[in-house]
């Protein structure tokens, strides 16, 4: 069949219309991060773009979409490589130091990040204990893999708890966590306070039940009340603990 010119010039200009909705969509789906360091733990595939030179953000990013897992992918403009990766990664995620095991590209997109997020990696996080084999700051390092988990956890006891304080007096919309092993998070109060003293402060969202395991999980708290000190509670026996944590704050 030949299509009269007018026509086909008007098919491509389709094209190209519908190619530049999808990237924008693309870049509204995926958050750059900071880090560019990666640890192949959470590696699920690798490609090399033929466009290398395009746009590679787009290019991988719609790789990335094409798997079910893939949260987060990085690139090598030099090569066309994209590197995919199953980890729920913040947006203020610093990166991993460099080793061995571990890549530096040229950037790094996350589709799990909320950029409005204000836990830093070096807020400072209290907590009621915490059990062997999980360290504090995995809670806020940005980042979460599920394949090697690294997570924060405190001991099994009654009244567990761990807190961020997020160093301004502020209105909480929501609480987002990658959950760790089943029964971390259980049962368990989310409380806005203004001082370290979480008795004093306010009940503005809660878990009921078993929260699932390796997962995320969004806790709306749309509260008006103000505070500067957020403090996860659980008041039975058991653990307390999570992969990684985001705070969204009210507009
Ligand atoms: C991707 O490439 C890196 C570096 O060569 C390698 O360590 C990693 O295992 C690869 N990932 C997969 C899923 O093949
Ligand atoms: C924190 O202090 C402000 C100002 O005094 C007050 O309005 C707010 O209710 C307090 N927040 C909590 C959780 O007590
Ligand atoms: C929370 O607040 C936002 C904005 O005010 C609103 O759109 C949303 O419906 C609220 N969500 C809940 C669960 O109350």
């Amino acid at each position: 069949m030949q299509l009269p010119k007018y026509f086909m010039n008007k098919f491509l200009l389709l094209i190209i219309v519908l190619d530049c909705a999808a990237s924008a969509k693309m870049s509204g789906h995926f958050y750059k991060v900071q880090g560019n360091v990666v640890d192949y733990g959470c590696s699920m595939s690798n490609s090399t773009t033929a466009e290398a030179g395009l746009d590679l953000s787009i290019t991988c990013g719609s790789l990335c979409q094409r798997y079910v897992n893939c949260r987060f992918f990085c690139f090598i403009k030099s090569t066309g490589l994209c590197g995919m990766f199953t980890a729920y990664v913040a947006v203020r995620w610093p990166g991993h130091p460099a080793f061995a095991s571990t890549t530096t590209y040229d950037a790094c997109y996350t589709s799990w990040g909320d950029p409005r997020d204000i836990v830093k990696t070096n807020s400072p996080f209290t907590y009621s204990s915490n059990e062997m084999g999980s360290y504090p700051k995995y809670g806020t390092d940005g980042y979460a893999c599920l394949t090697t988990p690294a997570y924060f956890s405190t001991l099994m006891t009654t009244n567990t708890f761990s807190q961020i304080d997020l160093e301004q007096t502020t209105r909480v919309q929501a609480v987002i966590l990658v959950t760790a092993w089943i029964g971390l998070i259980q049962d368990m109060d989310v409380i806005l306070s203004n001082t370290s003293d979480y008795n004093l402060g306010q009940k503005i969202g809660r878990v009921n039940g078993i929260a699932p395991a390796w997962s995320p999980y969004t806790i709306v708290t749309n509260t008006s009340t103000a505070g500067r000190y957020l403090t996860f509670f659980t008041a039975m026996y058991g653990f307390l603990g999570f992969a990684e944590v985001q705070v969204i704050p009210q507009p």
